[in-house]
C-alpha cells in the first residue's frame, strides 16, 4: 500500500509545483526532476518488483495514470507560459507609428545656384538655348574676338590670372558670344542664348570684389534686332526678378563689343523710388550692362553685319543675390559658412 501513497503524493505535491511554476526553465525542471529518467517518478517504480504479483497491474495503472495526468499538467502549463511570454513580446516590440520620424538634414543648392537657376528658366521660357563656355580660355577669345585688341586700355579693368601667354582665366562670359556665333547657321535659325559660369579678375577682395565671381551672358541675333527688343527682354526678366512693377532706365555707356551700350537700371524694389540705403537715395538701382552687338564682333566671328543684328548682356548674379535677399558682403557666398548658406533653405 505504502507505494501508492507515495505515488498519490508525488501526484498531488507534483501538480503544485506545476500550477506555481512561473517559467518554462521552472517547468522543465520539473518535469526532469518527476519524469526524468533520475526523476522520482522513476524511483517509485523502481520499487514495482518487490510487490505482490496481485498488486503490481492494480498500481502499474495507477502509475500510467499519475504519468499520464503530469504529463499532461506539464504540457497545460507550458503552452500557457509560452503564450504568456509571446503577449508579453508582442507588447514590448510594438511600434508606435504615431511617433514623430528621425528628420533627415536635407542639403540644399547654393543661394548662388538657386538666382542662376531662377534666371535660366526665365531664359528657356523665352526659347533661349543655356551654352556652357571653358573657363580656361584664350586671350584670343576673351579679349581680342570681343573688340580688345592687345593694346586696348579697356583690359586694365579685367586683368586676371595667366596660365601661359595666350591662355588665362576667363574675366567675363563674353567670349562664350563668339564661340557660339562662329558655329552657328543664321540661315536655318536664329541665335538665342544665355551662358552663365564662373569668371576671374585680378581684384583684390573686399565687400563687393571677389577675384571668382559669376556672370551670365545672354545674346540674340536675328534681322532686324533693335534695342527695343533688348529692352523688352529685360523687362521680362528684371519684373521677374525684383517684382512686377519694377520700372527700368537705361543709360549711355560703353563697352568696346556693343555699340551702342547701355547700363540698365531698375526702380528700387525697397522705396519703389523714393530713395533709401540700398539705392542709395537715387531711386534707381544699377543692374546689368548691355547693347547692341558691335559690328566687328559680329564680323570677326563671320556674321554679316549688314543683314544680322543683335543685343547682347552680361549680369551678374553674385549682385542679384546681394540685391535679392540683402546681403551685403560678396565674400559670403565663397566662405562656405554653414549659418549663412542655412538662411536660403529651398522649402521641400
Ligand atoms: N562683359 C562685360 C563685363 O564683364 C559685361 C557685359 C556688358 C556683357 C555688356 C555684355 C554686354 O554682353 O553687352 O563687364
Amino acid at each position: 500500500m505504502e507505494i501508492k501513497e507515495t505515488l498519490e503524493s508525488l501526484k498531488s505535491t507534483t501538480l503544485v509545483k506545476i500550477e506555481q511554476a512561473t517559467t518554462l526553465d521552472e517547468l522543465n525542471t520539473i518535469r526532469v526532476s518527476t519524469l526524468g529518467k533520475k526523476g522520482s517518478m522513476t524511483e517509485v517504480l523502481r520499487g514495482m518488483k518487490d510487490l505482490s504479483p496481485e498488486m503490481r497491474p492494480v498500481v502499474g495503472s495507477l502509475a500510467n495514470e499519475v504519468r499520464d495526468t503530469l504529463t499532461e499538467a506539464l504540457e497545460a502549463k507550458k503552452e500557457m507560459l509560452e503564450t504568456k511570454a509571446m503577449n508579453e513580446a508582442l507588447l514590448n516590440e510594438t511600434i508606435d507609428v504615431t511617433l514623430p520620424g528621425k528628420e533627415l538634414n536635407n542639403g540644399t543648392p547654393h543661394i548662388l545656384t538657386q538666382v542662376m537657376e531662377e534666371i535660366e528658366d526665365v531664359f528657356l521660357g523665352l526659347g533661349y538655348e543655356i551654352i556652357e563656355g571653358y573657363e580656361v580660355e584664350k586671350d584670343y577669345y576673351n579679349f581680342e574676338r570681343m573688340n580688345l585688341p592687345k593694346d586696348h586700355p579697356a583690359r586694365d579693368m579685367q586683368d586676371t590670372f595667366y596660365i601661359t601667354e595666350d591662355m588665362l582665366l576667363r574675366t567675363h562670359t563674353s567670349p562664350v558670344q563668339a564661340r557660339t556665333m562662329e558655329k552657328h547657321d543664321f540661315t536655318k535659325a536664329p541665335l538665342r542664348m544665355i551662358s552663365p559660369g564662373k569668371v576671374y579678375r585680378r581684384d583684390s577682395d573686399d565687400a563687393t570684389h571677389s577675384h571668382q565671381f559669376h556672370q551670365i551672358e545672354g545674346l540674340v541675333i536675328d534681322e532686324n534686332i533693335t534695342m527695343a527688343d533688348l529692352k523688352g527682354t529685360l523687362e521680362v526678366l528684371l519684373k521677374k526678378l525684383f517684382g512686377e512693377d519694377r520700372k527700368l532706365r537705361l543709360r549711355p555707356s560703353y563697352f568696346p563689343f556693343t555699340e551702342p551700350s547701355v547700363e540698365v537700371d531698375i526702380s528700387c524694389f525697397k522705396c519703389g523710388g523714393k530713395g533709401c540705403n540700398v539705392c542709395k537715395h537715387t531711386g534707381w538701382i544699377e543692374i546689368l550692362g548691355a547693347g547692341i552687338v558691335h559690328p566687328s564682333v559680329l564680323e570677326m566671328s563671320g556674321v554679316d553685319s549688314e543683314k544680322y543684328s543683335g543685343f547682347a548682356f552680361g549680369l551678374g548674379p553674385d549682385r542679384v543675390a546681394m540685391l535679392k535677399y540683402g546681403v551685403n558682403d560678396i565674400r559670403n557666398f565663397y566662405q562656405n559658412d554653414i549659418r549663412f548658406l542655412e538662411q536660403f533653405k529651398v522649402k521641400g
